[in-house]
Parts: C-alpha cells; structure tokens; sequence
C-alpha cells in the first residue's frame, strides 16, 4: 500500500493549497460573497464551525466594545510609552499586549472557569465567594478600579441587554450577577467587570447555542479560548494609540520625579 511520510505540522483550521484559502473548509468566494461578518471568520478559525447569527453578533460585540478603554488602562499606556521611545508598529502593540493578564483583560477564562465550576457544583454565591477568599483567590471577573455600584460599567449592561433578547437561557450570567451582588454586600467596587461578564455570558452561548458538546464546551474552557477576545479586541486601541502618538510626535516619556515616592 502507499506510505505517507510523516509530517511535522498538524492543522485543522485553514488550508491554502487549493484554487483559494479555506476557512475550516469554507471557501473565501463564500465567505466573502454571503456577506460573512468577523464575528463568523472567528467561528471557523477558532471554533472550526459557523454559528447562528446572534453567537457572531455577540462575538461582534464583545470585539467592539473591548477595542478600547482609553490612555489610562495598563495596555494603552504601555503602548503610549513605547510609541513615544521611537519604537515601531509592532512593538507598541505588543508592549501593551503583554499587560493583558490576571488582573488587565485576562481574566475572562478564570472567570468563565470558576462561575462554570461554582454552578455546576450547585454553590451558592456565599460558598463560592468565601471558597475563594479561604483559597486566597480574588474572584476572577469582580471588581474594577474606577467602576462600582453607583458608577455601572456600560459594556456589561449592554452585553447583558443583547444576551436577555438573543439567548436561549442566560443561567450563568445571573449567577454571575447573584456572586456579584454578594460581593457589593462587601464592597462598592466588587462589580461584575467586562471580563466577567463576557467569561459567564460565553459559557451561556456554549451551552445554549446547541452547536457544541460537553466535552466540547469543557476543553474550550480548560484550553481557555476567551482572553482571545480581550487580545483581538484591545490590539484594535492598541494600535490607534499608537498611530495617535506618532501622529502627535510626541516626544519620549519620562515619568515625573513628583510622582514617585522614593523612600528607604
Ligand atoms: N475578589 C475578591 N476580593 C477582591 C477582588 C476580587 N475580584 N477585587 C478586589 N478585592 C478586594 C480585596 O479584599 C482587595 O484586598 P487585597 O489586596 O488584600 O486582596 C481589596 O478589594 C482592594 O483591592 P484593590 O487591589 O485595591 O482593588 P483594585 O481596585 O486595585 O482591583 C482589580 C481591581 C485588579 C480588577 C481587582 O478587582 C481584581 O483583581 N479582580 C479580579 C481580576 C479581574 O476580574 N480583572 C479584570 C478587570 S476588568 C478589565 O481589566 C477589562
Ligand atoms: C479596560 O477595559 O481597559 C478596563 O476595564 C480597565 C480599566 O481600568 O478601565
């Protein structure tokens, strides 16, 4: 019989040998001509399948309304630093791409990761909460630095209002918002952040779209698919800033001495 000799790469996503790219076997003419979104190349290239419409369209979203938070955040200042010392394109962006973390914008996979855990074990927002805390583990996807009870962060109003209208059921998120109304009964900041959110809302849209299996939704979430999300989104300010800085010829930064405390 033949004998195929082995290769060195395996890959299921894209293929380019034909008369035209494919995406998870799709054909660019249809991609292209069937008025496909980014919300639908993102399916076939990470999720290898098409999802129905409002799956892409949440995609959509989350990617719209991450791209940006302003100069102040980690990520956009770190660009900023780094356009203004001279350096290029790339550099600026993935100077502010390496402070997406734990604590910046990627946290969405620990917090889909833990809601999906804390739920599916029945835990009441008390256990999980305090669970937590006995554990040292700050609750990924609660709190934020400049959000709090009187002061609601819009992109996690907006993500919930499409979810009530467009998903099938939405039992992670509300008990997403049950953990965080737990910890508002301790502090005002510990609101239910973007990450949060967009983490519980996509374990919504694994479970109720159909489309995907247990095991499916499981790997997803162990591999940790969501803080792609963040990335892709922010890389879009990333870059703005960037140009923005150029476009300014700002000159290299140096933090003033009045703001730092030296000390021994
Ligand atoms: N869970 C439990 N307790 C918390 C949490 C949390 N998620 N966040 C803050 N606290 C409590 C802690 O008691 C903390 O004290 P500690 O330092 O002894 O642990 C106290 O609040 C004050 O914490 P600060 O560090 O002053 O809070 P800050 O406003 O700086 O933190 C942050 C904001 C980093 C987002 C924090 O809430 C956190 O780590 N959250 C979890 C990670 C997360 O979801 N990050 C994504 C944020 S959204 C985004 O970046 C797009
Ligand atoms: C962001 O999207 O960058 C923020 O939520 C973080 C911040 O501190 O505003």
């Amino acid at each position: 019989g033949k004998v195929r000799a082995p290769t060195h790469i395996i890959s299921t996503i894209s293929d380019d040998r034909g008369e035209e790219p494919r995406y998870a076997g799709v054909p660019m003419s249809s991609i292209i001509e069937q008025g496909y979104g980014v919300g639908d190349v993102i399916s076939l290239l990470w999720f290898k399948r098409s999802l129905p419409r409002y799956c892409t369209q949440f995609i959509e979203i989350c990617i719209m309304l991450c791209a940006d938070h302003g100069p102040c955040v980690s990520g956009a200042h770190n660009t900023i630093v780094t356009a203004r010392a001279g350096k290029d394109l790339v550099s600026s962006l993935v100077s502010g791409l390496l402070t997406i973390g734990p604590r910046f914008g990627g946290a969405i996979d620990d917090a889909a990761r833990y809601f999906k855990d804390a739920y599916d074990r029945g835990l009441t927002p008390y256990e999980y909460v305090e669970g937590m805390k006995k554990k040292g583990i700050r609750v990924p996807g609660i709190g934020h630095r400049i959000k709090s009870r009187d002061n609601r962060d819009k992109r996690v109003e907006l993500l919930q209002k499409f979810a009530h209208t467009h998903f099938p059921s939405v039992k992670y998120m509300e008990y997403a918002v049950q953990v965080e109304n737990y910890t508002l009964s301790k502090a005002n900041n510990l609101v239910l952040n973007v990450d949060g959110a967009i983490g519980s809302l996509f374990l919504d849209l694994l479970a109720g779209s159909g489309m995907f299996t247990k095991q499916e939704i499981d790997e997803i979430v162990e591999i940790g698919y969501l803080n792609g999300l963040f990335v892709l989104a922010r890389s879009i300010g990333l870059i703005g800033h960037t140009f923005d800085q150029k476009r300014l010829k700002q000159p290299l930064y140096r933090h003033p001495w009045e703001d730092v405390l030296y000390t021994k």
